[in-house]
């Protein structure tokens, strides 16, 4: 009788965690340490695409910029081809950012401020000023090279401060 009980207590035990386990909130838990369901949804929206799609040209953006300041303004040793290169590359990226900033894709991580969206003319402004930047810079590497070329970089830097000053948070 007595060993019954001690049976019948635990599998009393066993079918209640199974009832918690098999709950919602906890399973969604679950899930999301695990990385799984509750992040997948957003991971195949057109939003979250969007966004993935303008950190990666970012980072692309953010690769090229460093190589050539690298170059005129840190003492590492310069090679023509590559500098020509990256300044076109720098021109061809800045030509795609926009289309990366579809409305509503300031997701959960995302940095874009609501400003960007709310003031669409300013901020295409800026990536305007980026262009003209970028393709100033190639003009000069493909007809001068690298030497004529430091202060282009600067201004490419301070477009690309200038857009996240306004327009990209914490
Ligand atoms: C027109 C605006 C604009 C311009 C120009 C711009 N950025 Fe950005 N950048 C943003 C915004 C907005 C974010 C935040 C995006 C987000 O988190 O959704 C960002 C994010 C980044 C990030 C962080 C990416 C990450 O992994 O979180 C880097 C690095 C970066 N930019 C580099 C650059 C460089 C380098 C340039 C210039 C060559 C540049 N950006 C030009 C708006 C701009």
């Amino acid at each position: 009788m007595r060993k019954f009980s001690i049976l019948l207590k635990s599998l009393i035990a066993v079918i209640a965690v199974l009832v918690i386990a098999a709950c919602s909130p906890l399973q969604q838990f679950l899930s999301e340490i695990r990385g799984g369901e509750a992040t997948q949804e957003e991971d195949d929206s057109l939003e979250f695409q969007a966004y993935e799609y303008r950190l990666g040209l970012m980072r692309a953006q953010n690769w090229k910029f460093r190589a050539l300041r690298g170059m005129v303004e840190e003492g590492v040793e310069v090679d023509e081809v590559i500098f020509t290169e990256y300044s076109n590359d720098l021109a061809a990226l800045s030509g795609m950012l926009t289309e990366g900033f579809i409305p509503g894709s300031n997701v959960s991580n995302s940095r874009a401020l609501p400003d960007i969206w709310t003031d669409w003319d300013g901020f295409l402004q800026k990536v305007g000023d980026l262009e003209a930047a970028t393709a100033e810079l190639a003009q000069q590497a493909a007809t001068s090279g690298s030497a004529a070329a430091g202060t282009s970089v600067q201004s490419v830097g301070s477009a690309c401060g200038g857009c996240h000053r306004s327009y990209r948070g914490e």
